[in-house]
């Protein structure tokens, strides 16, 4: 066994568990990121590329934004179009006077590893077996990397471990409480290599929700709602298109490049909130304390809004010697959380169609899409929840 110690133990190098190292790193607190996969598999995940107006200003705030302010673009909102009903824009720069950013997660991922290596942090990739120790009392994680088993001391572990990994599982069975909607759908998505349309632009149809999204210039990311029981297989290329354009209003489809898919896939729908996020020495942050739908695309900006709480907090412990953030960070982060799982869940059960609804649940998704399209308080609280709320002081 080899015996290491330091102050944070972070498992987990996706977008959460590397952005918190970097400001903690900054910050001048020790601490190492335990990742299961190799850097080249997290680097290659495809993920949503919208960033709240709270996340950009994260970036700019951690010198991780050179890239997205010189290739990413400021978008001043997001386009609903409604089967035989008037388009609506959710109008950020109206209501908010700020914009959000199409840039996508993995340029994010890419920037975080890169800079990370640059100053030197501790990174462990293709770390196996990795396990929470004593989380209530002298904390360690132990892992086992290339056959030799490892036990890292720290004062505190940061479960950044995505829906699956082991941190949440840490804290006691009883202690835990747990929401969850699963969607009776997915999202089939492709990336192709053809310019994107203007508008991130989610499309109610008959049919099912339709969504455009963009990545750069030439590369856009299409999703059509699918049953879930669908393989990517019974899913041509062709078919996709036909079932995409036919989502969409005439006008928009006929602008819509197609072209071979680049690749493709099929992601299930779900809304999940573990309670607390804290459990003595251990914190969780990002997906391995929720999960959203990708309607709204919050699931990104949520990690970053736990990690701006988490890290104010352990920089607040070692800097100032104050609990107090530490103390609320499971209180503060739920409520931010489930103001955000709210507006994915309304968004998805407004633009999607549900298999047992009846035409009741039908007259309620348009009437919601009326009140919208007529009400200026609906416009301007939806162009606030979809820019991202505040952080807590
Ligand atoms: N040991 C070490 N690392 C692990 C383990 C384990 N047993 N289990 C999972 N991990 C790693 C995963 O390999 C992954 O790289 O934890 C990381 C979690 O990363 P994400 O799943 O990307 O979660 P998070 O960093 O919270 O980011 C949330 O990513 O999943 C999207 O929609 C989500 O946009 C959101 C964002
Ligand atoms: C994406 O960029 O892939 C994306 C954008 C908005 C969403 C979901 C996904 O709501």
């Amino acid at each position: 066994m080899k015996d290491a110690k330091t102050r944070v133990a972070i498992i987990g190098g996706g977008p959460a568990g590397l952005m918190l190292s970097h400001i903690l790193g900054v910050n001048g607190i020790a601490n190492v990121v335990l990742e299961r996969q190799s850097m080249a598999y997290v680097a290659s995940r495809i993920r949503a590329g919208v960033l709240e107006y709270g996340t950009a200003e994260l970036l700019k705030e951690y010198g991780l934004a050179d890239r997205m302010l010189r290739e990413g673009k400021a978008k001043n909102g997001a386009l609903i179009v409604w089967e035989n009903r008037p388009d609506f824009f959710i109008d950020l720069k109206k209501w908010t006077g700020k914009q959000m950013w199409a840039w996508g997660q993995t340029n994010i991922q890419e920037d975080l590893h890169d800079m990370l290596t640059a100053s030197g942090a501790k990174m462990v990739h293709e770390a196996d077996e990795v396990a929470l120790r004593d989380v209530t009392g002298n904390p360690s994680v132990t892992y086992v990397k290339d056959g030799i088993q490892h036990r890292l001391s720290c004062d505190f572990i940061c479960g950044c471990d995505g829906f699956h990994g082991p941190s949440r599982q840490a804290i006691p069975r009883d202690v835990r409480r747990e929401f969850e909607r699963v969607y009776p759908f997915g999202w089939l998505g492709i990336l192709v290599e053809r310019p994107p349309l203007e508008n991130f632009t989610y499309a109610y149809h008959s049919d099912g929700m339709a969504m455009a999204a963009q990545r750069n210039p030439m590369l856009s990311r299409y999703y059509v709602q699918a049953p879930i029981t669908d393989r990517i297989e019974d899913w041509s290329d062709d078919r996709f298109w036909e079932a995409l354009l036919r989502r969409f209003p005439n006008d928009l489809a006929s602008q819509v490049q197609t072209g071979p898919s680049i690749e493709k896939s099929m992601a299930p729908l779900r809304s999940f909130v573990s309670e607390p996020l804290r459990w003595g020495k251990l914190f969780l942050a990002g997906d391995a304390g929720h999960i959203v739908p990708p309607t709204g695309a919050k699931g990104l900006n949520l990690a970053f809004s736990d990690v701006f709480y988490l890290s104010r907090a352990l920089c607040t412990h070692y800097l100032e010697g104050s609990d107090h953030y530490l103390d609320c960070y499971s209180e503060m982060a739920l409520r931010r959380i489930w103001a955000s799982e709210n507006i994915s869940w309304r968004l998805t059960k407004m633009l999607h169609i549900f298999p047992d609804d009846d035409p009741f649940d039908q007259r309620m998704r348009e009437s919601d899409y009326d009140l919208l399209l007529g009400s200026e308080a609906a416009q301007k609280a939806l162009a606030y929840e979809y820019l991202g709320l505040p952080f807590e002081d």
